[in-house]
């Protein structure tokens, strides 16, 4: 699964490579002069599986033979294949956005161009290589920052809607025990879209809906506070400031209502979305001691609160 996974991303991107799981497994048999990653770490991220993929292909397309000592007798002609795949690999990161891994793989990139095994003839290129991946990192801030605007709300969102409340790092934060259904979510959002003092935003990357917030006004002695009923980023998104982008747009439509207080209830273990709200001002005043329960475990849910600073 995650070796076809990494096939079809570098299909999809134009790169081929002719490369059979068998072969990858047996690449990792192959001895290396390091104390290399097992192909279990490995096949956890997908983007480092392009990479070997791809490294192996360079392999075979030099003509190697694939041996226990391929690496030590070839040393030279394998780091320049190790190389290419890390070209490869860094060209699909920066187009999935993967701000993550080139940051991580960054520091390694680094390690590499003061490696004593890497050969001579081969240091411009890693040093090149690394200038890529810092280019490449800001160029990702940057794009990002770039690429995406915040609109209203339409009625056909619900189908990306629907991809991200289902997935599985978005689905037990939002309240619900298992992965809502289409039909459910298709509801929930028309009627939400359709009711008074509910506004919801969503995030836009390219043409795709990558997140969404909604505030609901409130009535009464409270119509001078909102609520934040619901935020979620799709997944490959997260963590990249989307979140933030939302929020601060919400803020805006909550000046426009003339809306004094926002306020939000938060899972206690919802690290990131805890974080990202007090960074925003959001405090946290109340507990509601084991109010959630997920599984076996009983969570505390937070009440958060913000005021806007009195003119
Ligand atoms: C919560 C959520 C909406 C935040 O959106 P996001 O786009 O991921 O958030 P951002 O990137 O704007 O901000 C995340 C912040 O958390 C920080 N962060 C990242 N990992 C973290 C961790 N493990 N612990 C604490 N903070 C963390 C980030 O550095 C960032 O802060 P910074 O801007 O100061 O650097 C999103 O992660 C999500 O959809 N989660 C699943 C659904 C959910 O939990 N919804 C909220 C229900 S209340």
């Amino acid at each position: 699964m995650a070796f076809a996974n990494a096939m079809n991303l570098l299909t999809s991107h134009g790169f081929s490579c002719d490369v059979t799981l068998e072969e990858l497994v047996n690449w990792f048999d192959v001895q290396t002069a390091y104390p290399d990653l097992s192909l279990d770490q490995v096949l956890r991220k997908p983007l480092l599986i392009v990479h070997e993929i791809a490294e192996l292909a360079e392999v075979k397309r030099m003509g190697l033979p694939i041996a226990c000592d391929t690496i030590l007798k070839n040393r030279s002609r394998v780091y320049e294949a190790h190389l290419r795949a890390f070209e490869v690999e860094l060209a699909l990161a920066k187009r999935v956005h993967d701000l993550a891994h080139i940051r991580e793989r960054l520091r390694e990139v680094e390690n590499w161009t003061t490696d004593p095994l890497l050969p001579r003839r081969l240091r411009p290129r890693c040093r090149n290589l690394h200038a890529q991946a810092e280019e490449a990192l800001k160029e990702c801030h940057h794009l990002h920052s770039k690429d995406l605007r915040i609109r209203r709300a339409k009625r056909e969102d619900w189908k990306p809607v629907l991809l991200i409340q289902q997935s599985d790092s978005v689905f037990p934060y939002l309240g619900r025990p298992s992965r809502p259904s289409k039909v459910r979510v298709r509801d929930r959002w028309l009627l939400r879209l359709a009711e008074p003092g509910v506004y919801t935003l969503v995030a836009v990357s390219g043409d795709e809906v990558v997140g969404y917030v909604r505030l609901k006004r409130g009535e009464g002695l409270g119509s001078h506070v909102g609520e934040i009923s619901a935020v979620a980023v799709r997944p490959d998104f997260q963590r990249k400031g989307v979140g933030g982008r939302l929020m601060n747009e919400m803020f805006r439509v909550a000046d426009d209502l003339g809306l004094r207080r926002l306020r939000l209830t938060v899972h206690s273990d919802n690290a990131v979305a805890i974080h990202l709200y007090e960074s925003l001002g959001f405090e946290v005043e109340g507990r509601e001691r084991e109010a959630v329960r997920r599984g076996r475990k009983f969570i505390d849910l937070l009440i958060m609160g913000r005021l806007e600073p009195r003119p």
